[in-house]
């Protein structure tokens, strides 16, 4: 097994989603039943990931215990004979799932939140999940790979670091690490610049990194060795751009769907086409939205 770690960073502040976000994490915040981080860890864990390491800041507690056994809830819905219940909270930490979490003292930035992860993940190669992207592979319904299976499979074939990137509109480059491929359109292309949040002007392309990465354990030294950068941040694609030409950085093209459930709108997103993919939702979610149109 190659890729055996993962990295959750979920010490944000999640601004965006205030009140909600005041006393819970944005990863806790569900969409249809289910939250945002455990769609992440789900996706991990399908790609042979079995170790969890969460990057916590000042909301620990509710992700602590979403993974944690709930030996009270267990007990009622095991006297009450809910079966189908009761696995489905066993399925949320399989026995051989190993959850970490490090204290991100300060929110100094997602570089700063990867750094935090460097004793626990050592000297292999691992993968990044920002949980706030929700990410569903094409065919994952139908039993089709997720998002980042597919990226550890294009890791076999290209090892060194590797980024889900999405082509977005040049209006929008302002919110993503941008990369430069010299204009190759491959699935899997040799990333030869990288740039975080340029202006539509400046962006060497339209391809936009999404939130899974599969780093390689140079880029600690990296990002410990650069300056603060955008918004004064430790930026992790400052770390990554800086490996370009030492290491290979590879853009791969995902076959999926990415929600940006960091903003309303995204979260929105998700929640109605989650909804209408759910066999006991769909048809009454279908006619309230069709009533709602008017
Ligand atoms: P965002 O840029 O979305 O920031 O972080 P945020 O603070 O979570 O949300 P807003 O913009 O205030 O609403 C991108 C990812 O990096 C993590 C976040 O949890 C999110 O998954 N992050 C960011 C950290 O873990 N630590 C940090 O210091 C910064």
């Amino acid at each position: 097994m190659l890729i055996r770690k993962a990295v959750f960073p979920v010490g944000g502040m999640g601004t965006r989603f205030l009140p909600a976000t005041k006393a819970i994490p944005k990863e806790m915040l569900p969409v249809v039943d289910k939250p945002l981080i455990q769609y992440a860890v789900d996706e991990a864990y399908a790609a042979g990931i079995r170790q969890m390491i969460f990057i916590t800041g000042r909301h620990k507690r509710a992700i602590g215990d979403h993974f944690d056994a709930a030996f009270e809830l267990e007990y009622e819905l095991e006297k009450g004979n809910k079966t189908e219940l009761l696995e489905l909270v066993h399925a949320i930490k399989p026995d051989d799932m190993d959850c970490v979490f490090v204290r991100q003292a300060r929110p100094l930035g997602l570089g700063h939140a990867v750094l935090c992860a460097e004793s626990v993940v050592g000297d292999e190669p691992f993968a990044v999940l920002l949980a706030d992207d929700l990410m569903l592979g094409r065919d994952q319904a139908e039993g089709g790979p997720t998002v980042l299976q597919q990226m550890v499979a294009a890791y076999e074939t290209h090892p060194g670091t590797v980024l889900a990137v999405q082509d977005v509109p040049r209006s929008e480059t302002r919110r993503y690490g941008v990369v430069d491929t010299h204009g190759v359109n491959a699935s899997v292309a040799e990333v030869f610049a990288m740039v975080e949040k340029p202006t539509p002007e400046a962006a060497p392309s339209t391809l936009a990194v999404a939130g899974r990465y599969i780093l390689t354990p140079a880029v600690f030294d990296s990002i410990r060795r650069q300056p603060r950068g955008a918004g004064g941040e430790i930026q992790l694609t400052d770390g990554i751009a800086a490996l370009i030409g030492t290491e290979k950085v590879y853009a791969f093209r995902y076959d999926g769907k990415r929600y940006d459930c960091g903003s309303k709108e995204g979260f929105l997103e998700a929640t109605i086409d989650l909804a209408l993919a759910n066999p006991e939702l769909s048809a009454a979610v279908r006619a309230h939205m069709l009533k709602a149109l008017g």
